[in-house]
């Protein structure tokens, strides 16, 4: 197995590309902490799932945002496992609003869930990378918006750009401790946070047609990406952002 015994924290992981990533990790051996702040009975039935396929998994209600919280978050981990080996910061939420609409709670709010808590995440898990001595790995999924204008979203795409720069920043200066940082950029998946586009048979249509592949991710899709960057086999790849988006930011309007 690819991730035998190895220690990882997913924040956000009871739904959606978290939940696909909590799942395709344990199958490969790993032992799992699923962060969450919403829905305890989807994660009590997420660990079910896990354990009825062999594998381990806690749960532990965390909001991201606090740093208290997140350190709460850590300590689950080895408290649990014994170590942490990788961190996957997977939260993130949106608010669909211009430059012109978005007020400043909206931005702090995004900044937080989405930023904030992936840097000092980071922070805490790289200290204990560097205590424990053997190197570590953050996967942080961002988006194909950490690179891609998305109006009418922008302090999403702002946070998602600074995610972008935190690997590659974070990434250098952790290098020499043999910590990796590594984002995956997803285009559109089917998950919770699309559903007012996937539900509306129009724009689906639309978003279809705009991607080379012509179907949204499925939130496996970007696990099983997760997995290899999380496995031995991605050991040189640092600082940099994998994008999985079906082509859709090759995409260009046929005449
Ligand atoms: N679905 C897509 O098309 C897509 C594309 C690119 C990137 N992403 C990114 O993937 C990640 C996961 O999104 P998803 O698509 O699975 O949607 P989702 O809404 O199913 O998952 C988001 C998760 O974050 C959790 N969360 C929100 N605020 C939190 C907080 N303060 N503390 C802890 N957890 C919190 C939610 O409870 C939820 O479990 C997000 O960062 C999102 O930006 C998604």
């Amino acid at each position: 197995m690819l991730l035998e015994g190895k220690s990882i924290v997913v924040t956000g992981g009871n739904s959606g590309i978290g939940k696909a990533i909590v799942l395709a990790m344990a199958a490969e051996g790993a032992n799992v902490v699923v962060d969450y702040v919403a829905h305890e009975d989807a994660t009590e039935q997420l660990i079910r799932q896990v354990e009825a396929a062999g594998g381990k998994a806690v749960g532990v209600e965390a909001d991201i945002s606090r740093s208290d919280d997140l350190h709460r978050m850590m300590q689950t981990a080895v408290d649990s496992f014994g170590r942490l080996d990788v961190l996957v910061n997977n939260a993130g939420i949106e608010t669909r609003q211009s430059l012109l609409d978005t007020t400043e709670e909206d931005y702090e709010k995004v900044m937080a869930v989405n930023m904030k808590s992936a840097f000092f995440a980071s922070q805490a898990a790289a200290k204990r990378f560097i205590e424990q001595g053997d190197g570590g790995l953050v996967l942080n999924i961002s988006s194909v918006h950490e690179d891609w204008p998305m109006p009418g979203n922008i302090a999403y795409c702002v946070s998602k750009g600074g995610m972008r720069m935190l690997t590659r920043t974070a990434g250098v200066e952790l290098g020499q401790h043999g910590i990796r940082m590594v984002n995956i950029a997803p285009g559109a998946v089917d998950t919770p946070i699309n559903a007012s586009t996937t539900s509306n048979e129009d724009l689906l249509g639309k978003l279809q047609d705009a991607i080379p592949l012509h179907r949204l991710a499925e939130a496996s899709d970007i696990a099983d990406v997760a997995v290899f960057l999380a496995s031995g086999r991605a050991s040189y790849m640092t600082a940099t952002t994998v994008v999985v988006d079906g082509g859709i930011m090759q995409g260009s309007v046929g005449l």
